[in-house]
C-alpha cells in the first residue's frame, strides 16, 4: 500500500483499485488529528471511520446536486473508492461567518456574519505555511480561479441549507479540487468536521476540529453527533 497524501487532518493511504480508481483508507490507526501546521497531534480512536462516513454522506448528497466529486463508494468502515484525479495545490475556503484566520488577520470579530459568502484561496504547501493567495497569484500558478469559486459557492449553498435543517450553522469549510485525465474538474479529498466549522444554532456548542485546536473537548463524540444528525439524510 502506498502512502499517497499526508494532509492536515487525515493520512490517506491509496491502492490502485483499477485504471482510473483509487481506494482510500482513512484508517483509525493512522487517522491522526493535527493543528498548528502539525505542531499538535493526536490519534483519537474512531475518528477515521467517522470522517469517512461523514464525507461519504456529504459526497453522495452533493453528487445528487450534480456537483462532480471524486467519490465512488465506501467499502468498509474507513475505506472509500475514489476516481483518480490530479490534485490542484490550492485549499479553497468558503466562509459564511468570521472565524479562524479571517479573525486573526482582519478587524472582523469572531462569529460576525458576512454580508455574502466569500471564497478564498490558500497555497496547499505546509512547508510554506499555506499562505493566503490573491486570485492573480492563482492565475499566475496556471489556474483559472472562476470555476473553483463557482463550484465552491454551489457546495456552500447546498451544505449550508442542509446543516441548517440539522440545527447546525456552517461557519466555514475547506475543499480541494482535482482534474481527471480529460481535464474535467472534480471535488476531491474529504469533507468532514476536520475541514469545517460547525456551530450548534442557538448555543456555544461546537462540533469541529476547533475543539482539538483550542483544547475545548473531545472531537470523537462531537463528530459522532454530526454523523448521527446526517444519517437520516443518507437514506433520502
Ligand atoms: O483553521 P484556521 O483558523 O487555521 O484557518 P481558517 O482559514 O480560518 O480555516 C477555514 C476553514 O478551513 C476551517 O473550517 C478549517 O478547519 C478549514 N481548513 C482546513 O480544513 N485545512 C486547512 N489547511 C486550513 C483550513
Amino acid at each position: 500500500m502506498k502512502k499517497l497524501l499526508a494532509i492536515l487532518s487525515v493520512v490517506l493511504f491509496a491502492n490502485q483499485a483499477s485504471a482510473d480508481q483509487l481506494k482510500f483508507e482513512i484508517g483509525d490507526i493512522f487517522s491522526c488529528v493535527t493543528a498548528g501546521n502539525g505542531e499538535k497531534e493526536d490519534h483519537p480512536l474512531g475518528k477515521g471511520s467517522l470522517c469517512c462516513s461523514i464525507s461519504s454522506i456529504i459526497f453522495e448528497k452533493l453528487s445528487k446536486e450534480l456537483i462532480p466529486t471524486h467519490y465512488i463508494n465506501m467499502v468498509g468502515a474507513n475505506k472509500m473508492i475514489c476516481k483518480t484525479v490530479s490534485i490542484v495545490p490550492l485549499e479553497v475556503i468558503c466562509r459564511n461567518r468570521a472565524a479562524g484566520s479571517i479573525v486573526r488577520e482582519t478587524t472582523l470579530v469572531e462569529g460576525a456574519p458576512l454580508p455574502q459568502p466569500i471564497v478564498e484561496f490558500f497555497l496547499k504547501d505546509d512547508s510554506k505555511h499555506d499562505p493566503l493567495l490573491t486570485p492573480d497569484r492563482v492565475r499566475l500558478m496556471g489556474y483559472n480561479p472562476d470555476p473553483f469559486v463557482e463550484m465552491t459557492l454551489r457546495i456552500n449553498d447546498y451544505l449550508r441549507q442542509m446543516f441548517y435543517i440539522l440545527g447546525i450553522d456552517l461557519v466555514d469549510f475547506k475543499v480541494e479540487y482535482g482534474y481527471d485525465a480529460h481535464g474535467d474538474l472534480y471535488l476531491a479529498d474529504e469533507i468532514s468536521p476536520d475541514s469545517m466549522r460547525l456551530w450548534k444554532i442557538g448555543s456555544d456548542e461546537r462540533f469541529d476540529k476547533d475543539l482539538f485546536r483550542n483544547d475545548e473537548g473531545d472531537i470523537v463524540p462531537a463528530y459522532r453527533e454530526i454523523l448521527d444528525r446526517l444519517q437520516p439524510l443518507a437514506i433520502q
